[in-house]
């Protein structure tokens, strides 16, 4: 059957199964890679994205249901790698292997949208479903508080605007 979908601001049309996965829509038909496959059974948070800016597991997700919800993936996220998560990402150094990374960028990224500058109660709540084989869950809190501060919402300054005070 033939689906209209909204991804990362453009409409494509693809031929699927009703109950194929958005995971296998977004990697296969649509050569998005940047989604992975973890475990398939929504357990890890490996294949996250956002369905009409809400965080969804992919992997459970089968594409009748999306409707016309945009879709957001990591290479979607902003149009060139500086959304506050991926600067803060890459200032802190998070990813180990990087397999889980995607995702965990992704359950971030829609944390900020709804609650700008969280607590660690509030990211370890929302992070919760994000497993990390390489254990990168200290260095994950660290950079959402640093993405709340680049994005304007924290009150942590940066250690070169504290040094230029
Ligand atoms: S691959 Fe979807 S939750 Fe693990
Ligand atoms: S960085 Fe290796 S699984 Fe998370």
């Amino acid at each position: 059957m033939a689906y209209k979908l909204s991804v990362n601001g453009h409409t494509s049309t693809v031929d699927a199964p009703a109950d194929m996965p958005l995971l296998w829509v977004l990697r296969d038909l649509l050569d998005l890679r940047g989604t992975k496959y973890g475990c398939g059974i929504g357990q890890c948070g490996a294949c996250t994205v956002h369905v009409g800016g809400v965080a969804m597991r992919a992997c459970l997700t089968p594409i009748s249901a999306v409707g016309a919800k945009p879709i957001t993936t990591l290479e979607g996220l902003s149009p060139d790698g500086t959304h506050p998560c991926q600067l803060a990402w890459q200032e802190i150094d998070v990813p180990q292997c990087g397999y889980c990374q995607a995702g965990q960028i992704m359950s971030a990224a829609a944390l900020l949208a709804k609650t700008p500058k969280p607590t660690d109660k509030e990211i370890d709540s929302a992070m919760n479903g994000n497993l990390c084989r390489c254990g990168t869950y200290l260095r994950i809190r660290q950079a959402i508080h640093r993405a709340a501060d680049l994005a304007g919402n924290g009150s942590t300054k940066s250690a070169a605007a504290r040094n230029e005070e």
